[in-house]
């Protein structure tokens, strides 16, 4: 029998006498928004390590922690740095943190990640709005035993990515002046980059972008009723589009050169949700 809701009451337990405050917005920071908690009043930071039963991230260069504050009015709480299945945490566990932002109140949530582009019209450094995604090469999260009072056994995901947040997102792309693609985003295990013949499959079966976090998040948030949305910044092409092989420092690096515009659009997005 599972112990999660046990563990996740307790944490949201430890998480709430310390965050001094109730978040609306949930923001995930992907790789090429480390800094941006630098756009946000920060009033507590609360490490994965500390809270009681979870889950810790092990990637060089992904700080595990919550912060709480707010962006422009609106109150948040940002998760810098998420764990991944391929660092060997059970999906239920890597979607904790998701659910306890869920269980804090939070009514939407913004995802973001690093992933490769797929699509060939796509570039390295371009930013992408997610559509919808292809999680069926990973174990679903919800699998095991439904916990009710999260939500429903068969939770509908026939529009994950709420049209009317990823308007605004549009939106807040146009004001500022950034470029912004669009496409359905594929999560893999990893942490093996892909084939050139992954890649072709994944074209094929009309992905765009390809990663190894997100999508089992938003399915977690989904099951609970929260509203989602996502944005993916394109590192690199992937294998076998571009003709070099893959390295994580590529990977950072491009992610470190794209994170101003990143985090220029984030910022507007969620500050304007207060309104
Ligand atoms: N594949 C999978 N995950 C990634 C990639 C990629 O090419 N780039 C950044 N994250």
């Amino acid at each position: 029998m599972s112990d999660i809701p046990e563990r996740l009451e307790k944490a949201v337990e430890y998480i709430s006498a310390r965050a001094g405050m109730t978040p609306e917005v949930g923001i995930v920071l992907g790789s090429g928004l480390g800094n941006f908690a630098e756009r946000a009043e920060i009033i507590s930071e609360i490490p994965y390590e500390d809270i009681p039963g979870f889950p810790r991230s092990t990637v060089e260069g992904h700080k595990g922690c919550f912060l709480f504050g707010k962006v422009g009015d609106t109150p948040v709480v940002i998760m810098q740095g998420r764990v991944h299945h391929y660092e060997g945490y059970p999906m239920e566990e890597v979607v904790m943190p998701a659910r306890v932002m869920g269980l804090m109140g939070i009514k939407t949530l913004l995802l973001t990640n690093a992933a490769g582009g797929v699509n060939k019209s796509f570039k390295a450094g371009d930013l992408m709005l997610i559509t919808d995604h292809i999680s069926a090469f990973v174990p679903n999260p919800l699998i095991g035993r439904n916990f009710s009072g999260l939500g429903t056994r068969f939770p509908d995901m026939s529009e994950v990515y709420d049209s009317a947040l990823s308007g605004r997102i549009k939106a807040c792309a146009e004001k500022l002046g950034t470029e912004l693609k669009e496409g359905v985003y594929c999560q893999l295990t990893g942490p093996s980059y892909e084939t050139p013949a992954e890649i072709k499959m994944l074209s094929f079966l009309g992905a765009d972008a390809v990663g190894m976090s997100t999508a089992v998040e938003a399915i977690a948030a989904r099951h609970m009723g929260v509203r989602v949305c996502g944005i993916s910044l394109i590192t690199n092409m992937a294998a076998g589009i571009s003709e070099v092989p893959l390295s994580h420092e590529e990977v950072k690096e491009a992610a470190d050169a794209a994170g101003e515009r990143f985090g220029a659009l984030v910022e507007s997005f969620v500050s304007g949700l207060s309104e």
